[in-house]
C-alpha cells in the first residue's frame, strides 16, 4: 500500500548563552548543587537575556533545523509553535516567528499542552503534511520557563530553564509498514481532573496576571512514570511495532529518575534513552526537539533509525510519537 508519510528532514536546537548553576540558585533559595543533582539529575540550566523572547529563541532553533534540512524560509508553508510561554498572550508566538523569519503567508498557531506541547504539534503537523496540505511544515518547542518561576519557592524554581527546538517535516512516500520514513504513530492523552497538580496560578481571563508555576512534585512524578509508560505501549502498538524495536527513545527531559523509572518499567536499556537534562533541566515543550537536536548532531541518531519521543506536563497531558528519521 502506497502512503504518504511526514518525514523529519531537519532539527535545530538553541540555548541562550546564560548558563545558571545549582549554586547559583543555593544564593537565592535553601537548596544545594547535591540534593539538585540526587533529587532530579539537573546541574545547570540556560536562561535567556531580558531582550530575549520566546519567538527569538524559536526563530534561532528554526533558522538552524532549515539549514539542516536544505530548505529555506521562503519554502515554509506551516508554522506551529508549542509553547506555554509566549510573547503575548495574542498574537500567537508563531505569527512572530513568521515574521522575523520573513515566511510566506500560509497557517501559523500555537499549541498549547505545555510540556507534551512538542508532542502534539508533532501530530498535529502530520496532519497537514501526510494529507497533502503542507509540504514544508516548521514545528518548534520553545520555552523562556524562567519567566513564569517563583524564585522563593525552591521545590519548582530548581527544575526548569530556557531554549527552544525546531524540526521541519516534509511529505514522504512510504509502503505503510514500520520500515517507512516519517511519523509512523501517536499516543495522546489529557486527564483534566489532575490539572492541579501542576499549572501556572494566573492567566488573562481570571487574574489578569502571568502568574508562577505551581506543582506538587511528589505527586506529578508519581503519575509521570505510569503515563509515560503507557503512552509508549500505546504508540508502539498503534504504529505495529515493539518497544524493543525503537533504536532511541528521546524523553521530556523532566528529572533523570523519570527517565530511569520509565525505561526500567519498558525494560529498555537506559544506553538508547537521550538524557541532556544534566544541562538543559526542564525547557518544557523546547526540551525534546532539544535533546533531538544535540543527539543528531553528536552522531548518536542517524538516519534511518527508529525514534520515540513522549512527555508528560501539566494538564495532565502526556504523549508519544514515534518516527523513523
Ligand atoms: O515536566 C513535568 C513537570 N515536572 C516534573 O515532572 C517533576 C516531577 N517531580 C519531581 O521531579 C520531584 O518530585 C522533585 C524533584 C520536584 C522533588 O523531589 P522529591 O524527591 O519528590 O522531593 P519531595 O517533594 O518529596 O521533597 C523532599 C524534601 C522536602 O523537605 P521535607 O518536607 O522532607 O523537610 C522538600 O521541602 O526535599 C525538600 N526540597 C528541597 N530541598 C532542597 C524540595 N525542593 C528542594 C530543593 N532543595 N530544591
Amino acid at each position: 500500500m502506497s502512503v504518504t508519510r511526514s518525514a523529519i528532514t531537519g532539527v535545530g536546537g538553541y540555548l541562550p548563552d546564560e548558563v545558571v548553576t545549582n549554586t547559583d540558585l543555593s544564593k537565592l533559595v535553601d537548596t544545594s548543587d547535591a540534593w539538585i543533582i540526587e533529587r532530579t539529575g539537573i546541574r545547570e540550566r540556560r536562561r535567556a537575556a531580558k531582550d530575549q523572547a520566546t519567538s527569538d529563541l524559536a526563530v534561532e532553533a528554526a533558522r538552524r533545523a532549515l539549514v539542516a534540512s536544505g530548505r529555506t524560509a521562503e519554502e515554509i508553508d506551516l508554522i506551529i509553535v508549542a509553547t506555554t510561554t509566549p510573547d503575548l498572550t495574542f498574537p500567537a508566538t508563531a505569527s512572530i516567528v513568521q515574521k522575523k523569519l520573513g515566511c510566506p503567508v500560509a497557517p501559523a498557531f500555537d499549541v498549547q499542552a505545555v510540556c507534551s506541547g512538542f508532542v502534539y504539534a508533532l501530530s498535529v503537523a502530520d496532519g497537514f503534511v501526510a494529507r497533502g496540505l503542507a509540504k514544508c511544515a516548521l514545528v518548534i518547542g520553545a520555552e523562556c520557563m524562567t519567566r513564569l518561576l517563583d524564585f522563593t519557592d525552591r521545590g519548582t524554581c530548581v527544575l526548569f530553564g530556557d531554549g527552544a527546538g525546531a524540526v521541519i517535516m516534509e511529505p514522504v512516500a512510504g509502503r505503510g509498514d514500520t520500515h517507512d520514513t516519517g511519523l509512523l504513530g501517536f499516543a495522546l492523552r489529557c486527564d483534566g481532573t489532575k490539572g492541579d497538580i501542576l499549572y501556572v496560578d494566573g492567566g488573562p481571563s481570571t487574574t489578569g496576571t502571568v502568574g508562577h508555576l505551581r506543582m506538587m512534585g511528589q505527586q506529578v512524578f508519581k503519575n509521570a512514570v505510569v503515563n509515560i509508560t503507557e503512552a509508549v505501549e500505546a504508540c508502539a502498538a498503534s504504529a505495529g511495532f515493539k518497544v524493543s524495536d525503537v533504536d532511541w527513545f528521546v524523553p521530556h527531559q523532566a528529572n533523570q529518575r523519570i527517565l530511569a523509572g520509565v525505561a526500567a518499567r519498558l525494560g529498555i536499556s537506559e544506553d538508547k534513552v537521550v538524557s541532556t537534562v544534566a544541562h538543559h533541566a526542564n525547557t518544557s515543550a523546547a526540551s525534546i526537539p532539544l535533546a533531538l537536536a544535540e543527539a543528531i548532531s553528536d552522531g548518536r541518531i542517524s538516519k534511518g533509525q527508529l525514534v520515540l519521543v513522549e512527555a508528560m506536563g501539566g494538564g495532565l497531558t502526556w504523549g508519544a510519537c514515534a518516527f523513523r528519521l
